[in-house]
Order: C-alpha cells, then sequence, then structure tokens
C-alpha cells in the first residue's frame, strides 16, 4: 500500500538527488576513505571541507572551562550574549561593518540554515529567487521548505533583466554568494555596490551568503560585506554566514544571521527554537572567537596555508598542462577540463562519464560543473584542495594520471 507523500516534496522525490552520480560519488568516497593504512581508498576532492588546521583547532577546543550547569538549560536558542558579542566583534574586525548592533544578529544550526530562514521569511509560495550562476547546488537542498523558484541568471546580465521579467518571475530575493562558489572569487566593491544598488532600486531582498568571507588569500584581492555599505534602505539587506568553512568546523552546524530589519529579526529569533546549536557546540565556539589572539592568528594562519597549498597544487597543473580558472579565495577552484571530453555535445553526461572514469579507475572525485552547480557548458569540474599535503598530493597525481589516460583511451 502507497501513502503519498504531500505535494510540496513531490519535486523531491522526482529529482531523487540521493541517486545522483556525484552523491553516490561522494559516497563511494566515503565508504573507502584513503589513508596511509588504506592506500588504495578514495580521495574526495569534491566536498568543500578543510584539514588545515585540524590539529590547532583540536588543541584549542580540548582546553575548553568546566562546562558551567547553565548550558544545561533551555535559553539562548539565538546565541549566548558571549557569542552574539564575538560575532559582532568579528564582523567589525575582519569583515568592514561598523557599528554593529548585536541585536542584530542570530545564531542558526548553519549558513544553509540561515538561507532557508530568511528566504522563507522574504518569499511567498511560488515567488521567484534570483540566484547568479554557476552557483553551489546546495541552495536545492536549503530551500528544501521554501516552496520558491530558483531563478537563475549571469550576473553580468542583471542590468538587462526587466521590470517585466521580475514581476513574470515574481522575483522577490537575489541570493548572491561572495565570495562565490564554485569559481572561489570575491566580488570588487564597486561591482557588489550596484548589485546592492539595483535591488534598492527594484525594491528586492538582498540575502549575502558570505560564508568564505575569511578566506582572501590573494592580497591584491579585499572581502566586502554588504553589510558594511550604506544603503537607504537596510531592511532588504541580509547577510547569512557560518563557521563551516572560516573555521574548518562544518560539524558543529553553525550559521550567523545578520539584519538591521527589526521585523526580520524578530521571526528569525522565534525561528531559533527549532534551528537552535547545542549549548554545548556554543561553549566549544567561545573557545574559538572569544580569544581575540586566537581568532586573529587562525583567520591569518589559515589564509596562508589556504595560499601555500593553492600555489602547490596549481603549480603541479601548470606542469602537467591541465587548465584551470584562477582563484583568489575560499579553498576550491575550477578545472577546465573542455579538452578532455569524449562527446561534449552530450553535454552532463559527457561530464558524467569523466566523473566516474577518474572515480572508478583512479579513486579521486572531483565536482561536475553542470550537475554540481549549473554551469551552462560542460566541461568544468570544481576541485577543492585543503586536505594534508601528504593526501593532496596523491590526490593530484592520480588526478593528472588519470586525464593524461583518459584522453588516450578510445572515444
Ligand atoms: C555557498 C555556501 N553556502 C552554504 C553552505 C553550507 O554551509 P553550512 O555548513 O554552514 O550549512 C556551503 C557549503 O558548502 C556553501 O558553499
Amino acid at each position: 500500500m502507497s501513502y503519498p507523500l504531500s505535494n510540496r516534496v513531490q519535486k523531491y522525490l522526482k529529482r531523487d538527488l540521493m541517486n545522483h552520480p556525484l552523491v553516490k560519488g561522494a559516497m563511494k568516497c566515503a565508504s573507502s576513505v584513503y589513508s596511509k593504512e588504506n592506500p588504495e581508498g578514495f580521495i574526495n576532492l569534491g566536498t568543500a571541507m578543510s584539514d588545515l588546521n585540524n590539529d590547532k583547532l583540536y588543541d584549542r577546543v580540548m582546553v575548553r572551562p568546566k562546562f558551567p550547569v547553565t548550558y544545561f538549560k533551555y535559553g539562548d536558542s539565538n546565541g549566548t550574549p558571549k557569542l552574539l558579542q564575538a560575532f559582532k566583534e568579528l564582523l567589525e574586525d575582519h569583515m568592514g561593518c561598523v557599528d554593529v548592533n548585536a541585536d542584530h544578529i542570530s545564531m542558526c544550526s548553519g549558513c544553509g540554515v540561515g538561507v532557508s530562514i530568511v528566504c522563507q521569511a522574504v518569499t511567498d509560495v511560488g515567488d521567484g529567487v534570483l540566484v547568479p550562476v554557476p552557483c553551489y547546488s546546495g541552495f536545492d537542498f536549503d530551500l528544501f521548505n521554501c516552496d520558491v523558484n530558483l531563478v537563475r541568471f549571469k550576473l553580468s546580465n542583471l542590468e538587462k533583466l526587466t521590470d517585466e521579467y521580475l514581476q513574470e518571475n515574481k522575483i522577490k530575493a537575489l541570493l548572491l554568494t561572495n565570495p562565490d562558489n564554485p569559481m572561489g572569487t570575491v566580488i570588487e566593491r564597486e561591482e557588489l555596490v550596484k548589485i546592492v544598488n539595483w535591488c534598492q532600486e527594484k525594491e528586492i531582498h538582498l540575502i549575502s551568503d558570505e560564508i568564505y568571507a575569511l578566506e582572501v588569500f590573494d592580497p591584491e584581492k579585499k572581502f566586502v560585506s554588504v553589510m558594511s555599505i550604506k544603503v537607504e534602505k537596510p531592511e532588504l539587506v541580509t547577510m547569512v554566514y557560518g563557521l563551516s568553512k572560516d573555521f574548518c568546523i562544518p560539524g558543529w552546524r553553525t550559521g550567523v544571521i545578520y539584519s538591521k530589519n527589526e521585523q526580520l529579526m524578530n521571526v528569525v529569533k522565534q525561528s531559533s527554537f527549532y534551528s537552535s546549536l547545542s549549548k554545548d557546540t556554543m561553549l566549544s565556539i567561545e573557545q574559538l572567537l572569544c580569544n581575540h589572539e586566537f581568532r586573529d592568528n587562525w583567520i591569518t594562519n589559515n589564509r596562508k596555508m589556504i595560499h601555500k597549498q593553492y600555489l602547490k597544487v596549481t603549480k603541479m597543473l601548470d606542469n602537467a598542462e591541465v587548465p584551470y580558472a584562477k582563484s583568489t579565495s575560499a579553498f576550491f577552484f575550477c578545472l577546465d577540463l573542455r579538452k578532455f571530453l569524449k562527446e561534449p555535445e552530450r553535454g552532463e553526461i559527457s561530464e558524467i562519464e569523466l566523473h566516474d572514469f577518474l572515480l572508478d579507475n583512479y579513486h579521486v572525485q572531483i565536482l561536475a560543473g553542470m550537475g554540481g552547480f549549473y554551469f551552462a557548458e560542460p566541461g568544468w569540474f570544481r576541485m577543492c584542495y585543503a586536505l594534508e599535503w601528504e593526501i593532496m598530493e596523491t590526490a593530484m597525481e592520480r588526478l593528472i594520471k588519470g586525464l593524461n589516460e583518459y584522453l588516450n583511451t578510445e572515444k
């Protein structure tokens, strides 16, 4: 007997993402992870997680203070006062924001959850949200509850979007990712101001996912938060942040919403009853953020480590003549594997063939761009590189060997 689920979730059943080759590839990697003891294991360069600073994290959180009994109780679901103050200071000291009011900040269980909560608050069922492409496809999961249509467009076409188009698609918000995923680039102030002003003029919400804010490693580039730009309608601008990437703790599920919109923050804080972090985790995060000496050293060191690793990895690619798009931020970039594809006219299928070849024969996973990031043409693959160098070097050798062999196998 079949008991149908709600109409709301039918589209997810139809899409069946758990059986997508990229998701299955990640599961395969998790089933046998490469290590010295398991040299035939898989190396996952697909999932955006960093292992570069595990030792420093351990040393810090293992010496946390005795657990106060108040931390067993309900309360502070949107963040302990200490943590909200710590986030205010982080925004002011490292993200160019001024006079941040800690009441305008609320914590939630991950940046993805934060995007979802804000989106639910500013859209109705059937509304549209603009998302520049290529983009992080995790938004498909994050907006699971929202029943909105993600309307994908190229940022360079922003000013060509007409009022009629916005109306027809019931656009209520633009969801920006800065620094961006998958390209690992940061939006320059001038361009950001243009985007902010456009949203203000059209009176649509700008939701800025700034989860990679503290990982701009190119000394020529600077991160600018939307919250540091002066606007006439601040109620329409919201930043969502989290510690999964900049502090390498995705398992702690730490997100932050920052908005000057009092009504929105009222709703966000109410929602924190169901999206709160545990107080145990909050205490650990206090250890990371409240001591400014540790925090600032961490940020500087993490950035340096990423930059160093980026230079090593790209040198190997240059030597092997594997093209890629240069990045300036975050711990991934996109390989340009168009010349390696067989039958590119088959689009996503041609990418998946290469993906599966590398995974099955060389035990290394990189993420195909059409399925993973809504690239319009096949051939772009996102590669994360923040693994311990010994593992990363093995991954690169496998990848380069695999690509060369793929080129030499029959079409
Ligand atoms: C742009 C972007 N936003 C959100 C997330 C998810 O963040 P969290 O782990 O805090 O939910 C990711 C994870 O890869 C991401 O790349």
